[in-house]
């Protein structure tokens, strides 16, 4: 008897983004900087903030998955596993997934946080793929989730413009018939570490006044730099996954690009010969939500796909971390 090979199809999608809108023209109150240069260096017009106090990544984690759970018509207890990938965890510990397994319900599943930054959904939808194809689970979430504006200095002018909060989930479910995540390159360089980081808060650290003083509980990056390494890396491991696959831009319906800049986005998509209206873009209005931006263009694309449509997920970020995923639409 010959078994069919078992690949994780995504089957449902969910997100959330907060009510609260950051506007150029807010910005524009706020730093020495306009809408005209937004708009033309990164894409971005304005960018979702969570702003009631208390509230955390888990608070969009669980909406997120709610919501999900309702189209797909299955109770959170339902869910074997919950994988977050995310930089701005509710605290150091537990993990967020922990926490938005407890306020989810979602009783029968282990849970756990990836730290991948803006690969942090790829990583997870990898990694919950693996479980599936294993055969010891059946129904995996997983999250790309993250409330920038927790790190984020608005006094900061080249990082406070691209950034804003949001997240996204799929529910990866066994398949037969070919549909769903079928080839991923994954890469991580951690001597890039030095472009793209957080200085104070970790164990090398710990939080002092001095720390709060010097502002280093914020993202620091050398946006140059990793723009330079981001184009690369992005468009390198893109084509490269196409390559292996013996696919070209026409046997693609859809990129579905990490939102950082417009400009990165653009240079992937014209080195794998994608017209623009092949590429999903939501920078304009959430901004670069980290692990979030993936997973929510998927969540505002899923009316247009179709089943059999061949997907890349691609992403670049912190670590260095970055890669391609092929993704075989299954609804
Ligand atoms: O998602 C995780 C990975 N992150 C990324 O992929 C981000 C990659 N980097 C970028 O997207 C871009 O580097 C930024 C959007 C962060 C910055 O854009 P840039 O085109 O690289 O700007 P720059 O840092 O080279 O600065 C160019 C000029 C400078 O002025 P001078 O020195 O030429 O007079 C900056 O001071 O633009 C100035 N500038 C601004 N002007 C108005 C920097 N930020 C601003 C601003 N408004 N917000």
């Amino acid at each position: 008897m010959t078994h069919k090979k078992v690949t994780a199809a995504i089957t449902a999608v969910g997100g959330f983004v907060p009510e609260d809108k950051l506007t150029n023209a807010d910005l524009e109150k706020m730093v020495d900087t306009n809408d005209e240069w937004i708009r033309t260096r990164t894409g971005v017009e304005e960018r979702r903030i969570l702003r009631a106090d208390g509230l955390a990544t888990s608070d969009m984690v669980v909406p997120a998955v709610k919501e999900l759970c309702e189209k797909r018509r299955i109770s959170p207890e339902e869910i074997d596993c919950l994988i977050v990938g995310t930089v701005t965890p509710d605290m150091v510990f537990p993990a967020t997934a922990n926490i938005a397994c407890d306020k989810l319900g979602a009783k029968n599943a282990w849970s756990f946080d990836v730290s991948a930054a803006c690969s942090g959904f790829l990583y997870t939808l990898t990694l919950g793929a693996s479980l599936i194809e294993s055969g010891r689970y059946k129904k995996v979430v997983v999250c790309g989730a993250d409330k920038m504006s927790a790190i984020i200095d608005y006094g900061d002018r080249a990082t406070c413009i691209i950034f804003g909060d949001g997240a996204g989930a799929v529910l990866l479910e066994p398949n037969e018939e070919g549909f769903g995540v079928l080839d991923s390159i994954l890469r991580s360089d951690g001597s890039g570490c030095q472009y793209l980081h957080m200085k104070a808060g970790g164990s090398k650290k710990p939080a002092t006044i001095e720390t709060v003083m010097a502002k280093e509980h914020f993202v620091y990056q050398e946006g140059q730099a990793v723009f330079k390494f981001a184009v690369k890396g992005m468009a390198d491991v893109s084509a490269e996954l196409l390559e292996r696959n013996n696919l070209t831009g026409d046997d693609i319906a859809w990129l579905v690009p990490h939102q950082a800049n417009k400009r990165i986005i653009d240079a992937t998509a014209s080195r794998m010969g994608l017209n623009p209206e092949k590429v999903m873009l939501n920078i304009q209005r959430y901004g670069n939500t980290t692990a979030g931006t993936l997973p929510l263009c998927l969540w505002d694309w899923e009316k247009q796909l179709k089943k059999g449509d061949n997907l890349v997920l691609s992403a670049f970020g912190g670590g260095f971390t970055w890669g391609a995923t092929l993704v075989k639409w299954a609804y």
